[in-house]
C-alpha cells in the first residue's frame, strides 16, 4: 500500500477510481478540491434511482461521470450523518477496501477522509484511513504454498490544499510508522510457536536494536540466574527452549530526563505447565507472547519515527511447559525481590514471569512504568473483546492511557486495585500464593503484580481479549501498539 498527498486540482487529476462517501440521505460527502459542480449534480441525479441507500455497507461503481478524468466514481454508504462516529467510519474504510478488491484499479484518489466523524478532525481521519486501510490488508500466509490469494496493493492519493499539505505529510509518516509497528506485532503473534521462540524474540529485538540504533542486550539463563529472577526461571524451568531476558532502550531523549518503561509478557507458548490447560483451542497460547509482541512493535514505531526520548522495553520470555523439571503447584519461589511466592497453580505463570521484570525496571528510575499482558482468562469474562483492561497505582497515568485509548481506537476500561481483593493472595506457607481464586480473577492477577511495583507510577494492561481474534478470523490484532504509541506520542508535546 503507498499513500501520497496530491494538491492538484481533482479535474487534473488521473487515477483509476475516486471514491467518495454518502450518507443515508442521500447527500454526497464534497468540498471545493473534491468534485465540480457537473460531476456532483450527475451523481446526485443518478442517486435518485434508488440502487444505492447510502447505507452503512451499501455501495455503487459509477462509470464516465462528466467533469473528472476519473472513469470510476466508487460510492460507500455512510449511513446517518449525524450518527458517524469512529467506529462507522472505521467501518466505511473497511467497506472501501472490500470493493476496491473486486475491482480492476491500482489508483485510488479518496474523498472518504473528508467527512465529518465524530470527536474526529481532518488529521484524525485521515490518520484512521490509513491505519484501517493497513489493518485490512494484513495476513499472515508466509507458511501457506497453496491456495495463497495474490495481494492486491493499492497506490492511494489523498487530496490537500497546499495550506494542509505538510500537515497530512506528518500524519502520513506517523501512520505509516505505526502500521508497520502494528504488522510486527501481529507476525510475531502469527508465527507459529515452533517458529516464534524465546530465542527468536531475541533476535527480532536485536533487529530492531541495530536498525533503529538502540541499545539492546538478550540476557541467558546465566544472566538471568544471576540477577536471581527465581519467579521468572521457576515458570522457564519446564521447557527445553532457553529463557531470556531482552532490555531494549531507545535513549534519544535529554540525558536526565526518566524513561517510559514498557514490559511485555512473553510465554511463546502457555500449555499451562503441571497445571496443564484443556486440548481445546489450545493453539491459541501461541499468543500468550503478545505483550512482548506490542512492545517490538511499539519499539519499531518509536525507531521509525525517531523520537527524542528516553523509552525501554523489557520482555521476559520462555515457554510454560509440563515436563519432570517443571514448576510444581506447592513450590514456592523466590523472586528478585526477595518476596516468596506459592505456586498454586503453574497456569498463572504471566504473573510470575512479570513480577521479577517489574523489579528489574527499579534500576532506571522510571518516569512510568506500563506491563502488558494477555494475563487473565478472567479478564475476558469481564471486559470481552473490545477493551483492555486497565489497572494503575496512579489516576493521572491512569487518565493519560485512557485518553491515548479512545483517541487510537485501542481502548482501555480502568478496573479495581483496591486493598479488599490483597488478602485473596494469602498463603500459609509463603509471603503470597500465584492466584486468588475464581473471584476477580483479573483483579487479583493484578493485585499480585502491584506488590511489585510500589517504588514509581505503574499500569497494567490486561490484554487477553484484545491481543487476538479467535474463530474464522483467528488472527493477531496488533494492540495495543496504538494505544501505547498515542500515549507516548502524547508525552512529547
Ligand atoms: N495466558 C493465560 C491467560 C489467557 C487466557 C490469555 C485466555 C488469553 C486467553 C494465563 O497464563 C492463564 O493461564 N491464566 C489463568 C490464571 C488462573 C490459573 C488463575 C486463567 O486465566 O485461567
Ligand atoms: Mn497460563
Ligand atoms: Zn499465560
Amino acid at each position: 500500500m503507498k499513500f501520497s498527498i496530491k494538491i492538484d486540482q481533482l479535474e487534473k487529476q488521473v487515477s483509476d477510481v475516486l471514491v467518495l462517501g454518502v450518507y443515508d440521505s442521500l447527500k454526497v460527502v464534497f468540498d471545493k478540491l473534491s468534485l465540480n459542480t457537473t460531476t456532483i449534480s450527475h451523481i446526485t441525479s443518478i442517486l435518485k434511482h434508488g440502487d444505492m441507500s447510502g447505507k452503512a455497507g451499501s455501495s455503487l461503481i459509477l462509470y464516465n461521470i462528466p467533469g473528472t478524468k476519473i472513469s470510476k466514481i466508487l460510492l460507500i454508504g455512510l449511513g446517518k450523518e449525524k450518527e458517524l462516529d469512529g467506529k462507522k467510519y472505521q467501518a466505511a474504510v473497511r467497506a472501501m477496501i472490500y470493493e476496491l478488491n473486486k475491482m480492476d484499479v491500482k489508483t485510488v484518489t479518496s474523498y472518504l477522509q473528508i467527512a465529518s466523524v465524530q470527536g474526529g478532525d481532518i488529521v484524525w481521519n485521515l490518520e484512521h484511513f490509513v491505519n484501517e486501510v493497513m489493518d485490512v490488508s494484513y495476513e499472515f500466509a508466509e507458511l501457506k504454498t497453496i491456495e495463497k490469494k495474490a495481494k492486491k496493493t493499492f497506490n492511494f492519493f489523498i487530496a490537500s490544499d497546499k495550506k494542509n499539505q505538510k500537515i497530512f505529510e506528518g500524519v502520513l509518516k506517523k501512520s505509516f510508522a505505526l502500521a508497520k509497528g502494528i504488522e510486527l506485532t501481529k507476525t510475531l503473534g502469527d508465527l507459529p510457536p515452533n517458529i516464534c521462540t524465546p530465542t527468536y524474540l531475541g533476535k527480532k529485538a536485536q533487529e530492531i536494536g541495530k536498525e533503529y540504533g538502540m541499545k539492546i542486550e538478550v540476557l541467558d539463563q546465566k544472566q538471568i540466574e544471576k540477577l536471581k529472577m527465581g519467579s521468572f526461571l521457576g515458570v522457564a524451568k519446564g521447557s527445553r527452549q532457553p529463557p531470556k531476558f531482552i532490555v531494549l532502550q531507545h535513549n534519544k531523549g535529554k540525558k536526565m530526563q526518566k524513561p517510559i518503561i514498557l514490559i511485555g509478557k512473553g510465554i511463546t507458548f502457555d500449555a499451562g505447565g503441571i497445571s496443564i490447560k484443556p486440548a481445546g483451542d489450545m493453539d491459541e497460547m501461541k499468543y500468550d507472547m503478545c505483550g512482548a509482541a506490542s512492545v517490538l512493535g511499539t519499539f519499531k514505531t518509536i525507531g521509525l519515527l525517531n523520537l527524542p526520548m528516553n523509552i525501554v522495553g523489557i520482555i521476559p520470555t520462555c515457554e510454560n511447559l509440563p515436563d519432570g523439571l517443571a514448576v510444581k503447584p506447592g513450590d514456592i519461589l523466590t523472586s528478585m525481590s526477595g518476596q516468596t511466592i506459592e505456586v498454586l497453580n503453574t497456569d498463572a505463570e504471566g504473573r510470575l514471569i512479570l513480577c521479577d521484570a517489574l523489579t528489574y525496571a527499579e534500576r532506571f528510575n522510571p518516569e512510568v512504568v506500563i506491563d502488558i499482558a494477555t494475563l487473565t482468562g478472567a479478564c475476558v469474562i469481564a471486559l470481552g473483546h473490545h477493551a483492555s483492561g486497565l489497572y494503575s497505582n496512579d489516576d493521572k497515568l491512569a487518565k493519560d492511557l485512557e485518553s491515548a485509548g479512545q483517541i487510537s481506537m485501542d481502548r482501555v476500561w480502568r478496573m479495581p486495585l483496591w486493598e479488599d481483593y490483597q488478602s485473596q493472595l494469602n498463603s500459609n506457607f509463603a509471603d503470597m500464593a500465584n492466584i486468588g481464586g475464581r473471584a476477580g480473577g483479573s483483579i487479583t492477577a493484578a493485585c499480585f503484580l502491584s506488590r511489585f511495583t510500589k517504588k514509581y507510577k505503574w499500569a497494567h494492561l490486561d490484554i487477553a481479549g484484545t491481543a487476538y481474534k479467535s474463530g474464522k478470523a483467528k488472527g493477531a490484532t496488533g494492540r495495543p501498539v496504538g494505544l501505547l504509541t498515542q500515549y507516548i506520542l502524547d508525552k512529547l508535546h
